[in-house]
């Protein structure tokens, strides 16, 4: 059976008071959602000290948004599997378009970091997607295999989430229609060797567009990045019909 993941990312937002803040506000309109629905928060480094404890107890998950494949060493600004283990983290995302885009990401490095993930007990959330230009010039299902195949080299397909984000849905508006993602997913599940991947959708998820994501078979879950900043949005999402 797939998990269903509701993950927020919360990218380069919140201060540790605005991130208490959120959880005020948050932790009581999930406590009766259904107990089968993951909650996710991944945060900035500087909040999941102060973020863990005030989740100990909570069904809400604990998760960063990068990883260093090596466990220790002379590489300024990165973190390793264990400071973030020691956090109580338990999700990292791997390999965002953002990161990709702005930080030199590669499939191999995001390869990488999915490995070191797991070896440390982490969960990775391997992200994929496609540019407008690639979409346009139909390259979307080669982009797609490609990110997924090098990624995947040598990963426990057990211990794994996929994200699959078209990069011109991501802070645009401009959502994927829901079956058109459906129809992506549905190839990246058959390029995977066990069955119980979960692959969320991400791009211009809100409130207003949760429902019907949510309603698609071969969509597990949602990877939210703008609407994840606001309480009560973000609970209508992972509260979704
Ligand atoms: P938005 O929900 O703001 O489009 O961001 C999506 C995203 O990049 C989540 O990782």
């Amino acid at each position: 059976m797939r998990n269903i993941i509701i993950a927020g990312n919360w990218k380069m937002h919140k201060t540790q008071a605005e991130s208490q803040e959120f959880l005020q506000h948050f932790k009581p309109l999930v406590e009766e959602t259904n107990p089968g629905r993951e909650v996710v928060l991944c945060a900035p480094f500087t909040a999941l000290g102060t973020m863990s404890q005030s989740l100990h107890g909570s069904r809400i998950r604990l998760g960063a948004q990068n990883i260093h494949w090596e466990e220790q060493g002379a590489y300024t600004g990165e973190i390793s599997g264990a400071m973030l283990w020691e956090m109580g983290v338990q999700y990292v995302v791997v390999g965002h378009s953002e990161r990709r885009q702005y930080f030199g990401e590669t499939n191999e490095t995001a390869n990488l970091r999915v490995i070191a993930a797991q070896k440390q007990g982490l969960i990775p959330i391997l992200c994929v997607g496609e540019t407008k230009a690639q979409r346009d010039a139909g390259e979307t299902e080669s982009v797609i295999i490609q990110q997924i195949q090098r990624g995947l080299v040598n990963v426990d397909q057990t211990q794994l989430v996929i994200a699959y984000e078209p990069i011109w849905a991501i802070g645009t508006g401009d959502t994927c229609e829901a079956q058109e993602a459906n129809r992506v997913i549905g190839v990246i599940r058959a390029l995977l060797s066990h069955p119980d991947v979960t692959i969320q959708y991400g791009g211009s998820v809100k409130p207003d567009n949760i429902d019907e994501i949510m309603a698609q078979p071969e969509i597990d879950g949602a990877l939210v990045g703008g609407a994840s900043l606001d309480p009560q949005g973000f609970a209508r999402i992972v509260n979704y019909q």
